[in-house]
């Protein structure tokens, strides 16, 4: 059983698929595991250091995937590297599949079982190899580091023999897993802290934590939350409601963090031109959704935009890898607590059981198709 771990993009992706530790565990399960030549080194990871846990290091993306049965990536294999995987493969990454549709024929013409961790249901059995979870609260604690950074001014209030600082005022906008870590990191910086969010459940989570709660909390709000605990596109009205509220409140913090999503949908706009234009000189807004639209009027993709009322609008792409050494860590984590339940221990080989709940969550192509029921085509 040879596990292969290419490098992933330069230029693109920060973290990789497999850690020192994880490759010492996949070697105990009976397994080969060989890493493509320098594919740790933005996370920290030598190759000496996989080498010292047993990986065998290739000197290119073709020998690394070699012969491989699993294949473990942070990202979808490119197009270049379909032609380097074996048939019947597994392919393991973080797909990003929606809109991709010729992608996904690609693998399916490879022959490979691909699957989508961020499909991975969100139930007790499968918390362990959540990838939303472990990089989106990564994702949180870093979006206040780069706020901190942004911003010209200390956080916490300090009294000193020159003056008083007062304290920074961060504003959180949404409040799941990013949110939450968010908040716990700002309070812990020493910043005053408020949060909004639409779905109530997230009230009781925001005062634990010693920030206030601002939202309108109207009969709508009281049924924002899915089933599967997401919120929902919440009306015009609401939107109108919710912008009224929070523009008085922006308009006097020195950060705002809007981490705000919806599945499914591009990101709500929470932020407008004019909020903005209301804020103070030097204040700073990151926004963590702008890969999806952005919370954001203003917010650009992998930009810093800075307005003629001088505020920094944070558009960081891939926030996870700015910790590329943490995230690679827990993601290679969440990975192994998947693929170890595709291995049959006894006769140590790959064994996928395609019944399991976890496994057609989240199989894309099986056998030359494309087999996920999100990509079918309509009837
Ligand atoms: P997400 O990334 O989809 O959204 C982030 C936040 O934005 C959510 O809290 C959402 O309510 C909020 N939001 C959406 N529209 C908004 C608007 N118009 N204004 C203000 N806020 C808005 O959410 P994430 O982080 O994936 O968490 C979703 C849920 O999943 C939470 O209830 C979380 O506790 C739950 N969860 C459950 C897990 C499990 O059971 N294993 C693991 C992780 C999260």
């Amino acid at each position: 059983m040879r596990i292969a771990v290419p490098a992933e993009a330069k230029g693109v992706e920060t973290r990789v698929a497999a850690t020192p530790e994880t490759v010492k565990k996949f070697i105990g399960l009976g397994a080969s595991v060989s890493i493509e030549k320098g594919a740790g080194l933005e996370a920290g990871i030598s190759d000496a250091d996989f080498e010292a846990a047993g990986a065998t290091i290739a000197r290119s993306a073709k020998d690394v995937m070699k012969d491989a049965d699993i294949v473990l990536k942070v990202r979808r294999p490119a197009d270049a590297e379909m032609k380097n995987l074996k048939s019947g493969a597994v392919v393991v990454a973080i797909m990003d599949p929606y809109g991709q549709e010729a992608a996904l024929a690609g693998l399916a013409k490879a022959g490979v079982s691909a699957f989508a961790m961020e499909f991975m249901p969100r139930i007790t059995r499968a918390q362990v190899m959540d990838v939303l979870s472990s990089q989106a609260n990564l994702a949180g604690y870093r979006a206040v580091i780069d706020g901190a950074a942004e911003y010209g001014r200390a956080l916490p209030m300090m009294m000193t023999a020159a003056g008083t600082v007062p304290a920074a005022r961060i504003f959180i906008m949404g409040v799941g897993v990013a949110g939450l870590q968010a908040i716990a990191t700002a309070r812990r910086m020493g910043a005053v802290v408020t949060a909004t969010d639409v779905r109530p459940a997230t009230k009781e989570q925001v005062e634990s934590l010693g920030a206030k709660f601002l939202a309108v909390e109207d009969d709508e709000f009281r049924q924002a939350q899915t089933a599967g605990g997401y919120a929902k596109e919440m009306s015009k009205e609401y939107q109108a409601k919710q912008a009224e509220l929070t523009a008085s409140h922006i308009a006097k913090q020195d950060i705002v963090i809007t981490t705000a999503l919806i599945p499914g949908r591009p990101a709500p706009r929470l932020v407008s031109r004019a909020m903005v234009e209301s804020m103070k000189a030097g204040s700073v807004i990151i926004d963590l959704a702008v890969e999806r639209g952005g919370n954001c009027e203003l917010a650009r993709p992998g930009e810093i935009v800075v307005t003629d009322n001088g505020v920094r609008i944070v558009g960081h792409l891939n926030v996870p890898g700015r910790l590329a050494a943490t995230s690679s860590a827990l993601y290679a984590k969440n990975l192994y607590a998947f693929v170890e339940t595709m291995i049959d221990k006894k006769e140590q080989a790959l064994a996928v059981n395609w019944d399991d709940e976890l496994v057609k969550a989240t199989l894309l192509t099986r056998d030359g198709a494309v087999v996920h029921p999100n990509f079918q085509p309509k009837a």
